[in-house]
């Protein structure tokens, strides 16, 4: 990176100064497939808009001199309760992809969740961390394949698996279609090449060559015949209902995220920040809870986890750190996100992101 480009990273002192810079730096089709939302995009509004709703009641004269936002995640000590939420094709950010994903969160010590639709192999990613890596899995039609995936990534060194439930078709990004988005020239989707298929210009974002990677008939006995194939633990991401999060423990998930895929799939979905309490509620005592969609600030993050989350993963915020600056960037984004949380736990008086959670809604609540 030359002097001016990174001085205008240390530039950006917030995830959207982040966004600003990297809008100038993405191929602007490549700006819609990461910006976009299905339809009218009124879940991707709300997802940010929907934390802003709910209000922090600070304790005052708390000693919080010290404090720290270390805890743990299935069973690894993480710095901060943050991870990198898997998405699609991050060489379209910049060169370094995934490999500079994963690179900003071994330094943050943060998990990484790695997209199946990846541009850089599991094996190359998980040589570039020492913190833990999860893998996002569709289950696709082809269960032979779905399952000799799992097997390569368990063999490779993949902690956890997440298995994306709200993709029994691909959502509609009108952007990708008015585009004709395709995958770019040279880039693949390496994870996914059946012998025979390359998945360049396979038309991801509008289904394409991909369409067998999704399955329309997935029921909760294909989260259980996967759990019961794997001995690493399996959490089901998507999920907004708590019917939903209780079937997902009881199919053997050791863990549920709460997310609407960033607004890109169903839109006239609740914003996480509206369901995520409920949802937590059910996964009381049974397994660890994730929450995404629409986090850009450190207080969102102290907000999702008084409503019960035990961590909170950020998409596009990522994307942004890789184009403002690929590493460095994705790093700078990250330490926005910590920063602002500590500072904001400082404000709020609290010491801990146990002490949060245990606050909760007397914390933080809509009014
Ligand atoms: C460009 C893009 C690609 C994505 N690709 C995937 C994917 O391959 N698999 C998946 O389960 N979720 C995918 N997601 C959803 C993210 O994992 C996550 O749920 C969402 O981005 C969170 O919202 P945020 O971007 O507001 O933080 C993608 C999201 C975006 C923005």
């Amino acid at each position: 990176m030359n002097a001016s480009a990174s001085d205008r990273l240390a530039a950006c002192i917030s995830l959207s100064d982040l966004s600003a810079l990297a809008q100038e730096n993405i191929e602007h089709t490549a700006w819609d497939y990461y910006r976009s939302g299905a339809w009218d995009e009124t879940t991707l509004a709300r997802n940010e808009s929907a934390w802003r709703e709910l209000l922090i009641h600070a304790r005052g004269m708390v000693d919080v001199s010290q404090r720290t936002s270390a805890t743990t995640l299935l069973g690894r000590a993480i710095s901060c309760p943050l991870l990198s939420a898997p998405t699609a094709m991050q060489k379209m950010a910049h060169r370094d992809g995934e490999l500079a994903t994963a690179r900003a969160c071994c330094a943050a010590r943060v998990p990484m969740c790695l997209s199946s639709l990846s541009t850089t192999s599991l094996e190359e990613v998980r040589a570039a961390t020492t913190e833990p890596l999860w893998m996002q899995i569709y289950i696709s039609k082809d269960r032979g394949f779905t399952r000799a995936l799992v097997q390569r990534a368990e063999s490779a060194g993949i902690e956890a698996f997440a298995v994306t439930a709200d993709t029994p078709v691909w959502g509609v990004r009108e952007r990708d279609m008015r585009n004709g988005f395709r995958v770019p020239d040279g880039m693949h989707i390496v994870n996914l090449e059946r012998a025979g298929e390359p998945t360049g210009h396979a038309g991801v974002g509008i289904g394409g060559a991909l369409s067998w990677t999704i399955d329309a008939s997935l029921t909760w006995k294909d989260v259980e015949l996967l759990a019961a194939s794997t001995t690493r633990p399996i959490l089901v991401k998507g999920l907004c209902r708590p019917d939903d999060v209780a079937a997902a423990f009881d199919s053997g998930a050791q863990g549920v995220w709460i997310s609407n895929h960033g607004g890109r799939q169903l839109d006239g979905a609740p914003a996480t920040a509206d369901v995520l309490a409920k949802c937590a509620l059910a996964a009381r005592g049974r397994g660890c809870t994730i929450v995404d969609g629409g986090v850009r600030r450190g207080i969102d993050v102290l907000r999702a986890l008084a409503l019960g989350a035990d961590a909170v993963a950020v998409g596009r915020p990522i994307l942004w750190g890789l184009g403002a600056g690929g590493e460095q960037g994705a790093t700078r984004a990250l330490e926005i996100l910590r920063s602002e949380f500590d500072l904001a736990m400082a404000l709020a008086g609290v010491r801990s992101v146990e002490e949060i959670r245990a606050l909760g809604a007397d914390l933080v609540r809509a009014r």
